[in-house]
């Protein structure tokens, strides 16, 4: 076969992204799709993602590593489009070692993939403790790492080649670091002072993992293999798509996933949309349809509604359709997968905000005006709670009827056909559609 002929192509390349405000079970499903697949790579964001996957009683959260890992044999890359924290990345790696998952010879990291320093994290957190404005960030350096990659002066994997170099752009890094973080009023750098010394001895050993991620790809799609490509984060945090500045510095949506892993938009087949039967969100910013103080609680006690990589409290709410429909255009979305419904077994009555009231009337538009956003009053249809479990359902047959009416419904406002239902946190908690 021509690798010139793209319709020739038997692989199948889907993407994995948030339909939401991040949470959605990205992780669990990834998981589940990669007894199917060949090749898993994460295509954005860094450790500030909170993947879990749970295999039986053992319960595994990822941040850089892609949540294919656990079946063994399955490559798994860190793309281009990461900013990839070395430290967090090999005490992953050997937590997960040490556990007796095999990483060895499996992982993969992009030459092209920027670093993300101490640095980076020590102004995160600097910046969130005294601005007036804060965005709620998980502290883990993602802002000032893209900063630094858009303003061209980042480090990339490929750059510790060279150590000398690499040094130099360590200290510069350090160096300019130093200067804000005085303006900011903070003089001492505490661990990050050591970054140069532990980022260059580490070197070898990323530098040994290196890759084109973007050709592995596309000669695994031509030798008729299947490719995930795992989002982090969720749509209403892209940069550009997201509610900005509530957002977090990179491209969350399926456009980001060809820039991210490093191949064309049309070596894609499958965008697969993650989305919670209910919505969640955590850190600052407007949530539309969020539950009154009481059902809040009450949701994430159900639902164990806990930030996967800082422990904080998550807002729940009712399943926003705006914000589906939005995901579904901006993304391109194939497919749904609904995660948490067992969430809803007990509820009366459940809930689809289908339409925003805003002052300037009813809208089925997800505004661009984050203070807008702020301001609207959802629109919902209430349906009946179906107060039965689902968490043994394999097959859509085995839902209560109150149930399956809710999915149909929340399948029509989102326009975008259902493709998977999680009723709990396990593997076999699953159910196929079509
Ligand atoms: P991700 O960041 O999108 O991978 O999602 P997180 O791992 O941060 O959060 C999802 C949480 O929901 C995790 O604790 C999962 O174990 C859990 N989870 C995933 N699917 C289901 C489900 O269908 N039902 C229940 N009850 N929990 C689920
Ligand atoms: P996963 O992949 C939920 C949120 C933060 C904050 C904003 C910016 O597990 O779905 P950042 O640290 O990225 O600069 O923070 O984005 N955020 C997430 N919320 N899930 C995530 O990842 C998130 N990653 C970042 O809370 O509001
Ligand atoms: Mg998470």
């Amino acid at each position: 076969m021509s690798p010139f002929v793209r319709a020739q192509v038997s692989g199948r390349c889907t993407v994995v992204v948030g339909g939401q405000w991040g949470d959605e079970g990205k992780g669990k499903i990834v998981d589940v799709l990669t007894a199917e697949a060949d090749v898993v790579a994460r295509y954005q964001g860094g450790a500030n993602a909170g993947h879990t996957v749970q295999v039986g009683d053992e319960t595994f959260i990822f941040h850089l590593i892609p949540s294919g890992i656990l079946h063994p044999g399955k490559r798994c890359l860190l793309g281009n489009g990461v900013v990839l924290d070395p430290v967090q990345f090999f005490k992953e790696y050997e937590a997960a070692e040490a556990r007796g998952v095999s990483v060895e010879g499996r992982v993969g990291v992009s030459r092209r993939a920027h670093l993300l320093l101490p640095y980076h994290k020590l102004l995160d957190r600097a910046r969130e403790g005294i601005s007036a404005r804060k965005i709620g960030t998980t502290g883990r350096g993602i802002g000032p790492a893209y900063e630094d990659k858009v303003a061209r002066r980042g480090i990339r994997v490929v750059d510790l080649k060279d150590p000398e170099r690499a040094r130099s752009l360590l200290v510069e890094g350090l160096e300019r670091t130093r200067a804000k973080l005085r303006e900011l009023g903070v003089e001492d750098l505490g661990d990050a002072e050591s970054c140069v010394e532990e980022t260059l001895a580490l070197a070898g050993r990323l530098l040994a993992l290196a890759t084109d991620v973007g050709s592995e790809i596309q000669q695994a799609l031509l030798a008729g293999k299947k490719v995930l490509l795992e989002g982090a984060q969720g749509t209403a945090l892209d940069i550009d798509h997201g509610t900005y500045p509530y957002v977090t510095s990179s491209n969350t949506t399926a456009g980001g996933a060809a820039c991210g892993a490093g191949i064309g938009p049309t070596w894609i087949h499958e965008v697969l949309g993650v989305v919670k039967a209910y919505i969640t969100r955590v850190g600052e910013g407007p949530l539309p349809t969020a539950f009154p103080p009481e059902l809040d609680q009450k949701v994430r006690d159900l639902g164990s509604e806990y930030g996967a990589t800082t422990g904080r409290p998550r807002r729940c709410g009712w399943y926003d359709g705006v914000l589906a429909r939005y995901s579904s255009r901006v993304n391109g979305l194939t497919g749904l997968a609904v995660t948490k419904l067992d969430v809803l077994d007990t509820l009366p009555e459940v809930r689809i905000a289908v339409a925003y009231r805003t002052p300037e009337g009813e809208t089925r538009e997800f505004p661009a005006d984050t203070t807008v956003l702020g301001q609207v009053e959802p629109v919902y249809e209430t349906l009946p709670g179906w107060q039965e479990p689902t968490v043994g359902a394999t097959r859509l047959e085995d839902l209560p009827a109150k149930a399956r009416a809710y999915l149909d419904r929340l399948e029509e406002v989102s326009e975008t056909p259902i493709r998977m239902i999680s009723v709990g946190t396990r593997r076999d908690q699953i159910i196929r559609v079509g």
